[in-house]
């Protein structure tokens, strides 16, 4: 009788591989499931020059990384923009590798008992079937922004996409147990598209057909904040793990090891904790937009004139690579920005956002609205103004603004003046009413990892069924 043997094999991009590394983790708690971690070699290389994840997984025997190559040149910059040509490259150079591995049985490998990959690698099915082994789909991204990508053919025969006028604020009425809620411009940013035949829009309707051909759907979310999608799920896909928010489950499970645990793809400028530690309590707003948003040089001087002008402490990252065209020429940062900078804010290439937002000093959370930053978020009660860039990002910062409350959905705009007010708005005036919000949101995040919570009893019953998934 094999052991319970599974694949794990993410989108290559920080939030996805983070999230998958957690899971990855939590499985490996328990012995007789063996893990094998599938990473492209450039996200692999990544991990090893900027965190400790080689030695936190050493302490696994039954745990193994494999690396395979994702097709594309090494100095492709995997940004935002280049999203479309690292799927492509997956499909292309790096699915027929996986293909071999899942279906290579050999005496001494033992093949896998069960395939857990990315939502948006549709080959996944037909190598499931070949293999004969269920497949899991871990869609990494929110589950209200899943379910409005398998509204899309639903939108385009009711002839709601692409949009007619140029009106964003229309409400749109076929995404079911949505309406009145998503107004055009909280769609994910692709239904913006005058021409449906982009690529994009093709896989996300091709990546709707396969998903329900899953066995499961494992989604990191909890039933206290997106009850009423996940039951509209369960109706199309009756299995549902829910087992998030991930970090914060995996933070129940290994509160033995005080050390925060770190997927960055980037080095981690630990001096912001030393800069937060000379702080007041929820005095300071922190300032990311994950690691594939990007945005002009115009933008970025906005940003800083707004929260300058908002007189508000702020911990800002500024990614290496995210503001188009700095590397060419530099701004003339003008004197006033640098001298109040100097007094009220921190700027760090990257920062352990983890370990920041559960940091007592921080009172607010200017994020461009991706999954795993927002769901770090809502479990540290931290309010948000929301900036989405593109895909899921619409959907979660509507989810934020108007559904839960938690924050302001600052989409589509990005001008000194509202910037400051919004930060104004969460950091002083509303100060209270958001933080009460966000700290009921976030006790109940905690009771769902907790013994018999929701995402605790699923993280069990899928632990079972992998260990009853055996050849
Ligand atoms: C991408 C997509 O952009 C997002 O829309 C989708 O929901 C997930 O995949 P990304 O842009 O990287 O994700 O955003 P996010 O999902 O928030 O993941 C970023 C991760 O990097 C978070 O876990 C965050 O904690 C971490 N991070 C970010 C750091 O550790 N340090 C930083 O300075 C910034």
């Amino acid at each position: 009788m094999a052991v319970p043997h599974v694949f794990i094999f993410p989108l290559p991009l920080q939030g996805p591989v983070n999230c998958m590394l957690k899971l990855a983790e939590l499985l490996c708690l328990h012995q007789e499931i063996h893990v094998t971690f599938i990473n492209t070699e450039y996200i692999h290389q990544r991990l090893l020059n900027y965190t400790d994840v080689l030695i936190r997984f050493a302490k696994y025997p039954n745990f193994k990384f494999v690396t395979i190559p994702d097709g594309l040149p090494e100095d492709n910059p995997r940004n935002g923009e280049q999203v479309g040509k690292i799927i492509e490259g997956v499909e292309k150079v790096s699915s027929p590798l996986f293909r071999e591995m899942v279906m290579m049985t050999t005496t001494n490998y033992c093949a896998p008992t069960c395939l857990i990959v990315d939502g948006i690698f549709t080959f996944a099915v037909d190598i499931a079937k070949d293999a004969k082994i269920p497949l899991l789909y871990f869609d990494t991204i929110s589950p209200c922004a899943i379910w409005t990508y398998l509204a899309v053919p639903k939108l385009i025969e009711d002839g709601e996409i692409p949009f007619k006028g140029n009106d964003l604020d229309a409400l749109v009425n076929s995404v079911s147990g949505m309406e009145g809620v998503m107004r055009r411009r909280d769609l994910p940013s692709y239904c913006r598209a005058t021409d449906l035949d982009i690529p994009i829009i093709q896989h996300i309707i091709k990546q709707g057909k396969h998903i329900v051909q899953a066995q499961a759907l494992i989604l990191n979310t909890f039933e206290a904040l997106e009850g009423p999608i996940l039951s509209q799920f369960r109706a199309l896909c009756p299995n549902i793990y829910a087992i998030g928010p991930l970090h914060t489950q995996m933070k129940a499970k290994l509160a033995s090891q005080s050390l925060p645990t770190s997927n960055s793809l980037w080095k981690e400028d630990m001096s912001c904790i030393d800069w937060l530690n000379k702080q007041p309590n929820k005095s300071v707003l922190f300032v990311s937009i994950g690691s594939l948003a990007t945005m002009s040089k115009a933008q970025f001087l906005e940003f800083w004139y707004g929260l300058v002008n908002s007189k508000t402490r702020f911990l800002w990252v500024q990614r290496p690579g995210s503001i188009i065209g700095l590397e060419d020429d530099d701004i003339n940062v003008p004197m006033e920005l640098v001298e109040s900078t100097k007094e009220r804010g921190c700027i760090v290439s990257w920062a352990p956002q983890e370990e920041v937002l559960a940091h007592p000093s921080i009172g607010g959370f200017l994020t461009h609205c991706g999954w795993n930053s927002t769901l770090e978020s809502i479990a540290e009660g931290v309010p948000m103004i929301c900036w989405p860039y593109f895909v899921d990002q619409q959907v979660n910062s509507r989810y934020v603004g108007e559904v839960w409350k938690l924050g302001l959905d600052m989409k589509d705009v990005c001008d000194r003046a509202t910037i400051e007010r919004m930060v104004i708005e969460v950091m002083d005036v509303k100060k209270i009413e958001f933080l009460e919000r966000a700290k009921q949101m976030s006790n109940l995040a905690i009771a769902s990892v907790g013994e018999g919570g929701a995402s605790y009893q699923d993280l069990e019953r899928l632990i079972e069924d992998i260990r009853l998934m055996r050849i």
